[in-house]
């Protein structure tokens, strides 16, 4: 029976009461009902080694026993110069210094700060603009909501919310240039040229973009000459360039980085959710020699940051969520069988509603259309995406739903993001499960 004690959640849709997880293993969530759910989401995007790792659990816990907290302006601890030193390894030394954080809206804050930084510590204190795009997410607090532009998201809040640019989204299949694959001459990576002449070289600080977005535009990124032109206009204009890897970095993608998919390193990412792969809140912000070097060399301060950066049982967890990953070679686990996702997602064309499938790696979207021809969106109304999110969940599954995607007006979508350690006959499951799943909300739907 459903507890009857009155709750005291606010919850995100406020009169909607969530299942109680009461335990989670593997690719598996267990509600206080006794249902068994695939977690295809892996929460949100988070989960990577797979729930109930016994020895990450014991390691939080020996840290907890050694040394809960110390203040990081007067100490560190050798789990945090090892977490930074691993981090740094995992670049293979693209990236040369980490400041952790507790999440990835702070991490894509500070990334901000730390590029404003860089500019006055670098002699051009009247670089401050930041420039971002349209249907991006890089988080929920205001600094990142403005730089964010998931339009459902920002809207309560944007009295509170920095002016800035937002540039097209690199949306391939709804090109707001008009162009395909084949005609596609990178307008959207030119725009950003465009964009810095406009505003005066001197006033842009930094870039930032997702790699490959989240839920926003369910998976979708932009071709593979995209980040090497950003990279290029970025150098040519003193413009740091920040890459938003808090959804795709630590192998979501099938590599360390999604930036490893391109000839193009940036100055800056943010880092969360695998980077703990959900066994502790933590974030960070890894950065090139180049910008540490520069302030240490000037004010030699970066007066930020929050009471739990940096704390020593995040250190612990992070150093072994990233041994674990390499022990168990689970970042080519998750190009396999993101490879085999992509191919079972295939079967799903044959419905009516699917318009695209994309993604790389365990990082994967689907975005259900009226008409496949035209492209034209559903009845946001219908709530289709979230209709198959319930009915989903009624049938053993978890599926992480979004709308949107078309400049924030309609777009119905469904993102994927299952544990590494998935195998092939839990996808076949997952995606027999969706399947059916999506015949029932198409009928419902009248199709
Ligand atoms: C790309 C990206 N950036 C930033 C964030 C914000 O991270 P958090 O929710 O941990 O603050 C998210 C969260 O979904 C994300 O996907």
């Amino acid at each position: 029976m459903p507890s009857t004690k009155k709750d005291h959640i606010l919850s995100f849709v406020l009169d909607k009461k969530t299942p109680a997880i009461v335990k989670a293993r593997g690719i598996y969530l267990y509600d206080d009902q006794g249902n068994r759910i695939i977690d295809a989401s892996g929460g949100a995007i988070v989960c990577s080694i797979g729930h109930g790792v016994e020895e990450i659990a014991e390691t939080l816990a020996a840290q907890m026993k050694k040394v809960s907290f110390v203040f990081r302006r007067a100490f560190h601890t050798p789990e945090l110069e090892e977490a930074a030193a691993k981090v740094c390894e995992t670049t293979n030394g693209d990236m040369d210094r980490v400041f952790f954080v507790s999440g990835g809206s702070e991490a894509t804050e500070t990334a901000i700060k730390l590029a404003r930084k860089y500019h006055i510590d670098n002699g051009n204190p009247g670089k401050f603009r930041v420039i971002s795009r349209w249907q991006s997410y890089h988080g929920s607090t205001m600094g990142a909501l403005s730089w964010t532009g998931f339009t459902s998201r920002r809207a309560d809040f944007t009295p509170y919310l920095k002016d800035f640019v937002h540039l097209p989204a690199t949306f391939c299949y709804r090109c707001w240039y008009g162009k395909s694959p084949e005609t596609c001459d990178l307008e959207c990576a030119e725009a950003l040229e465009n964009e810095i002449l406009c505003l005066g070289p001197e006033t842009v600080s930094a870039y930032i973009a997702e790699p490959v977005s989240g839920h926003s535009l369910a998976a979708a990124s932009p071709p593979n000459a995209h980040f090497k032109r950003i990279r290029e206009i970025c150098d040519k204009y003193d413009v740091l360039m920040i890459l938003d890897e808090v959804m795709s970095g630590v192998g979501r993608t099938g590599k360390w980085y999604a930036y490893q998919h391109h000839e193009a390193v940036p100055d800056i990412i943010a880092l969360a959710k695998g980077l703990s792969a959900g066994y502790f809140p933590v974030g960070a912000t890894v950065v090139q020699a180049k910008i540490h070097a520069t302030i240490a060399a000037n004010s030699g301060v970066f007066g930020s940051g929050h009471t739990y950066c940096g704390n020593p049982l995040a250190a612990a967890v992070v150093c072994r969520v990233i041994d674990y990953l390499k022990e168990h070679h689970l970042i080519k686990r998750c190009a396999q069988m993101g490879n085999y996702l992509a191919e079972k997602l295939e079967s799903l064309r044959s419905h009516p509603t699917v318009g695209d499938i994309r993604g790389k790696g365990l990082q994967r979207g689907v975005e259900f259309v009226k008409d496949k021809q035209t492209k034209e969106p559903l009845d946001p109304q219908m709530h289709f995406s979230q209709q198959i999110q319930d009915e989903a969940l009624l049938r053993g599954v978890h599926i992480e739903s979004s709308s949107g995607c078309d400049r924030g007006q309609a777009g119905d979508t469904i993102i994927f993001g299952p544990p590494f350690i998935i195998t092939r006959n839990q996808i076949d499951d997952m995606i027999d499960i969706i399947d059916e799943t999506l015949s029932v909300v198409e009928r419902r739907a009248g199709f």
